[in-house]
């Protein structure tokens, strides 16, 4: 599995993927992460070239990730709540997967979302970001097998002490990487 995660810091998403990648290494589920917004990643201009041809025109480090993502059936991506939406490194990194929806090479393949948020759950804080991810999710039809929230999260480590909440979820992921 491949886990995209939407923030710089080492943070909440990075402390959960890390958390999620202990348990494959120790399971042998192949499992790699990528951190966008320490990577060298242009901005997508709409140019619309890879609606031509399914290939973008910049040569950086996309080029890698969308070999990646080609290659994987199952994606995990954890974004920080910025504004009540999704990561600004994120919506960068998925502008420039166009060359992988204009192929139709997103779909069908299982998506796991998982959204971070300092505020609680009343505030719809952590929902309003998944529902950004979701509709990227819908329009390139992949196929959304898990999501989750936690809210609460303000400093680095908050997420931490939601232990049961984090096994439990790494349990039904692990169960999504066995079937694939
Ligand atoms: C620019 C910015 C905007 C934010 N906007 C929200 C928000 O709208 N709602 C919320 O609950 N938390 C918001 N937060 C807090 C983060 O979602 C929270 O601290 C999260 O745990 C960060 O994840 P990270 O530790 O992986 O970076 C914001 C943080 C930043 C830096």
């Amino acid at each position: 599995m491949l886990i995209i995660i939407g923030s710089r810091r080492e943070g909440n998403s990075y402390n959960l993927a890390y958390k999620i990648k202990e348990v494959c290494d120790k399971e042998r589920i192949h499992c790699e992460l990528i951190t966008p917004g320490n990577q060298k990643i242009h901005l997508c201009t709409g140019c619309m070239d890879c609606d031509k041809n399914g290939v973008c025109d910049f040569t950086d480090d996309m080029k890698d990730n969308i070999e990646k993502i080609e290659k994987e059936s199952l994606i995990i991506i954890i974004s920080p709540t910025r504004w009540n939406l999704l990561s600004g490194d994120l919506k960068i990194f998925m502008d420039r997967l166009n060359p992988l929806y204009s192929t139709n090479k997103l779909k069908d393949k299982k998506l796991i979302l998982i959204t971070i948020a300092a505020k609680s759950k009343e505030l719809y804080s952590s929902e309003a970001s998944l529902s950004s991810l979701t509709s990227f999710a819908e329009s390139s039809q992949m196929n959304v097998v898990l999501k989750a929230e936690f809210n609460n999260c303000l400093n680095a480590n908050d997420i931490l002490n939601q232990e049961e909440k984090i096994n439990n979820l790494i349990k039904n992921i692990i169960k999504e990487a066995s079937k694939s």
